[in-house]
């Protein structure tokens, strides 16, 4: 008989994701995927930035670099979380990691013996909680509001909790409720990581898609700088199939972090950093992001009011002030799980908000997708999800 390693028992394969496999098909409306816009890609001027690599830089575009990153992406990305997030961010502190989903994977590998904790969101990115749980912890959830994580209890639990190893937290247009937090809150979690000595890892691939209201301060600006790691990505502003996002954390932390990223792949994507390093030289990143926001936010307000007049009373949902994710709440006794496979033969796919939750609950919920399908594709979907909550 095989025998697979016992972390295995705890990456269970998602029954969801099986039956989101069919989403595939084009005749699905889907609101399943975290998926950008295809039409927002840059294509032309990614294919420009490659040719120029290919015919300036050669054979070094093909060969293995540095572990830590291309030092000229890296103090770019250094410049932009300086002049975006208020965060005085050096070229040495940024390492490149392939998606960051892959600094997920890191920050579990460098910080988590079994039965450790993390603290975290509740709900909170489900594919977190999958990357983490592979290492064996235990998910202890803060109370959180449409502001953010509650202090008292984020107090009472990093008192408690002595195996607390970081708080993990998506501070701006939250996956999967769209919500953003509060300065005030912001400064309640910076403070109290820094009395109690545990590290916060702020993940923000969303950040940069704010469609009104102004941008916040990072955690990382605002707290301790010694105890935050950021994490930010290209998937959301350029195109996810590059697979170049960053870690921005405190030299200690960063030495951990390189002999993880050596084991796992040896270094980031020579091409794809140079591709993405001469966009950025060439072209215009921000009327890049600009884009994306008006198209998103056209979308956004598109379910928003399909919702409602279709829906009424019967849903609630945290109006996202950016990012890609509207959060539903229905009536209580609505099983969002057992929903899915109805709604599948309606062709129109959404994920059930339950895996969200580290412990369970929310089974009333859903997370909808706003920014992948276009507005009349969108309207005849909720429509669709409409008529089928209303017969429950
Ligand atoms: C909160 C959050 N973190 C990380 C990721 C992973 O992004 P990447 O494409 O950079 O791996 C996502 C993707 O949807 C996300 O929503």
């Amino acid at each position: 008989m095989i025998h697979f390693a016992r972390r295995m028992k705890h990456m269970n394969r998602s029954e969801i994701r099986e039956i989101l496999k069919v989403t595939e098909n084009p005749e699905i409306i889907s609101f399943a995927g975290g998926l950008p816009a295809s039409e927002a890609f840059p294509v032309e001027e990614l294919r420009e930035a490659v040719s120029i690599v290919l015919e300036t830089a050669g054979t070094k575009a093909l060969q293995y670099s540095l572990a830590e990153g291309l030092p000229s992406l890296r103090r770019k990305i250094a410049e932009r979380s300086c002049a975006l997030w208020n965060a005085n961010t050096r070229m040495e502190d940024v390492q490149i990691v392939s998606g960051s989903q892959q600094a997920l994977d890191f920050l579990g590998k460098i910080f988590l013996d079994e039965g450790d904790v993390v603290l975290c969101e509740n709900p909170t990115y489900l594919a977190a909680l999958s990357a983490f749980r592979a290492y064996g912890p235990r998910f202890v959830d803060v109370a959180t509001d449409d502001e953010g994580m509650l202090p008292d209890d984020l107090e009472k639990k990093l008192a408690s909790e002595k195996q607390a190893r970081f708080i993990y937290v998506i501070p701006d247009f939250q996956n999967p409720t769209g919500r953003s937090w509060s300065l005030e809150r912001r400064r309640a979690l910076t403070d109290l990581a820094d009395r109690f000595g545990v590290p916060v890892v702020e993940d923000n691939p969303y950040g940069e898609l704010r469609f009104e209201g102004e941008f916040l301060p990072s955690l990382r600006a605002l707290g301790n700088p010694d105890l935050t790691i950021s994490l930010g990505t290209f998937s959301k502003i350029l195109a996810p199939g590059l697979r170049v996002a960053w870690l921005i954390a405190p030299p200690a932390i960063l030495e951990q972090i390189i002999l993880a990223k050596q084991a796992a792949d040896l270094q980031p994507s020579t091409i794809s950093q140079m591709q993405i390093d001469t966009y950025l030289e060439r072209f215009d990143v921000n009327a890049q992001v600009a884009r994306i926001r008006a198209l998103y936010k056209t979308r956004r307000n598109c379910m928003a009011e399909a919702i409602r007049e279709t829906m009424g009373n019967a849903a609630s949902f945290p109006f996202p002030q950016g990012g890609l994710f509207l959060w539903l709440r229905l009536a209580e006794g609505i099983d969002t799980k057992a929903l899915l496979a109805e709604s599948i033969s309606r062709k129109v796919a959404y994920v059930p908000g339950e895996p969200f939750h580290a412990n369970g609950g929310g089974s009333n919920t859903m997370r909808l997708n706003f920014s992948y399908m276009p507005e009349d594709r969108i309207r005849e979907g909720i429509t669709r999800l409409a008529g089928l909550v209303k017969e429950h």
